[in-house]
């Protein structure tokens, strides 16, 4: 059945669907070695659509893998600086995956990757923010007042985050571990909201998002994700 170009394209998982529409708009698709127009459909198994050069594959079969992602490893799909890419941890899985969201260089724990476009555009969307729990290892100690800062809402970029929850872990000689849960992903968003309480983080690591944790998963390793686990992460009976 043919469908639309940009329909097409993310499933494939190579991009959104509207940064598709912007290739197709800057002439990057091609559908039978014509440039494609915006509103052409095609039926991979007759048309050939080529999207920056690379000839789009007929239904790749989706997968969704679960990385304990180690520091020193970044979450995009190239680097300019020449860094590892979390990608080069999943590299015996012959789809194309990409992040759903990010984590630092820096920072350790559970990150997703997929092809599968929909689920990503889903996990993405403002109004299907998961709750997402970090460790947290600080130098000095954390008092009740940064607990209720935390958990009230600091102010980033002239808005205030989210009301979070704070569970303390331990204290263990200068510094302070303990569990921030957040479900927005704003940009470095637990780093900046502990740097505006002065406190200094040494250790980040995501150990749940959603319903999964690292559990079994240990660091640099993945696993995949079942069926009936995608399906609970998009909300599907
Ligand atoms: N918050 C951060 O500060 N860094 C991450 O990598 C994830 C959440």
């Amino acid at each position: 059945m043919a469908e639309r170009l940009q329909k097409l394209i993310s499933q494939a998982g190579l991009a959104s669907r509207r940064q598709a529409e912007k290739w197709i708009e800057e002439g990057k698709v091609l559908l039978n070695d014509n440039p494609a127009k915006l509103g052409d459909r095609a039926d991979l198994s007759i048309d050939q659509v080529q999207v920056n050069g690379e000839v789009l594959a007929a239904a790749q079969e989706k997968v969704t893998v679960l990385l304990n992602k180690p520091r020193g490893y970044v979450s995009t799909l190239k680097d300019p600086e020449g860094r590892r890419l979390v990608t080069d941890l999943v590299n015996d899985v012959p789809q194309r995956l990409f992040p759903i969201g990010r984590l630092d260089y820096n920072t350790e724990g559970l990150l997703l990757l997929t092809n599968d476009g929909e689920l990503a555009q889903q996990m993405s969307h403002p109004g299907h923010q998961v709750d997402k729990t970090y460790l947290v290892k600080v130098r000095g100690s954390l008092s009740e007042k940064m607990v209720k800062r935390l958990e009230r809402g600091v102010v980033l970029d002239d808005r205030k985050t989210a009301p979070a929850k704070v569970e303390r872990i331990r204290t263990a000689g200068p510094s302070c571990w303990f569990e921030l849960t957040i479900h927005e992903g704003r940009n470095r968003q637990v780093r900046r909201m502990c740097e505006i309480l002065g406190l200094s983080v040494v250790r980040l690591k995501r150990i749940r998002f959603d319903f999964l944790d690292l559990r079994d998963v240990m660091a640099g390793q993945y696993r995949c994700l079942l069926d009936s686990e995608i399906r609970k992460l998009k909300k599907i009976k």
